[in-house]
């Protein structure tokens, strides 16, 4: 610090534009603070709230509006959440033959987390995991996945969100019958233009050991290793979230074994969401989380393991 004319050193303040964001973010963390409670309706709180609102983060759970705070908890859940499902309804038909499939279904995800959702048939699991999948339009409800609006998007961004944020699994398989193992795994990613990561393909073919199947057809595999195949172009992409509609439902125990542990390596290694629709036991065991589904409403939701 040199010295002034005067004799005193020169001022070097930060200015009052600094002080400005100084005072702001100290007032911002103090709301933060979890002890900072507030009577619901003083000014302060609405004053909060306002700010919110004008920085659109009132959907989001960090400022809780039941108790009128803001949480570090709220903050920590604003980043860990991958998933959110606020009042999803589905209706198919018109009139007489009306079904609900979905009646004001919500909950969230966490990223990392590994979900199993049971219940018996006809009572909404597959049309859930579509909607959430960005294939099917719900009646009404939303639908966020890392924190935007799925819906809120047109057709063409809605497939390039398929394509980038959801990988599916199917019962089925539903692999391309002319591409070999390699087409089929990459194909999300040749679909979007973009080049292949062929580090991650090659820890891919290892880890589902597919190695040395690169160029079968899928109908010169087994069952087992088709869904292997799928597992993998549901993977390649690193996307958002796995959603599986009974990925063993076509297997028998020592295959279906094989891919649960494929699934919960993948959740395990890749830090993974996985939600799983399925019958299978040893599947709702493995996971952290289960969802009971009847009549389109969710009737448990049991967390397993943290
Ligand atoms: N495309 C459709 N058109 C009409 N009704 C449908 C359609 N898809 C599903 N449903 C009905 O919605 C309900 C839920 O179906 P679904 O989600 O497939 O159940 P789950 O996967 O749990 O067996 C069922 O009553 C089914 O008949
Ligand atoms: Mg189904």
């Amino acid at each position: 610090m040199s010295v002034g004319q005067r004799g005193r050193p020169d001022k070097k303040t930060i200015g009052w534009r600094g002080w400005y964001v100084l005072g702001f973010l100290s007032v911002y963390l103090y709301m933060l603070t979890e002890r900072y409670q507030t009577p619901k309706e003083t000014a302060f709180s609405k004053w909060k709230f306002c700010v919110c609102r004008s920085l659109r983060v009132r959907k989001c759970t960090f400022y809780e509006r039941r108790k009128g705070t803001f949480s570090h908890k709220g903050i920590v859940r604003l980043f860990m959440e991958i998933l959110k499902v606020e009042n999803l309804c589905k209706v198919y038909g018109r009139g007489e033959n009306q079904v609900k499939a979905l009646d004001h279904v919500s909950f969230s995800v966490q990223k990392g987390e590994f979900v199993a959702i049971i219940g018996p048939s006809g009572s909404g699991k597959s049309t859930l995991l579509h909607i959430l999948g960005g294939v099917d339009r719900p009646t009404g409800g939303k639908v966020f996945v890392d924190g935007s609006d799925v819906y809120a998007r047109g057709d063409e961004q809605l497939a390039i969100f398929r394509r980038r944020q959801v990988g599916l699994i199917y019962q089925f398989y539903n692999l391309i019958p002319v591409l070999d193992v390699v087409e089929n795994i990459t194909l999300p990613v040749l679909m979007d233009g973009r080049k292949v990561n062929e580090e991650r393909l090659r820890e891919l073919l290892e880890t589902l050991k597919l190695t040395g199947r690169e160029h079968h057809l899928p109908n010169q595999l087994s069952g087992g290793q088709q869904q292997r195949v799928s597992i993998g172009r549901a993977l390649m992409n690193a996307p958002a979230i796995v959603l599986a509609d009974e990925p063993t439902g076509n297997l028998d125990s020592k295959n279906s074994k094989e891919i649960v542990d494929l699934l919960e390596l993948s959740n395990r290694k890749y830090r993974q969401t996985l939600i799983v629709i399925t019958h299978d036991e040893n599947i709702a065991l493995q996971a952290d989380r289960i969802l009971a589904i009847e009549d389109g409403r969710i009737i448990r939701d049991e967390v397993m393991r943290k």
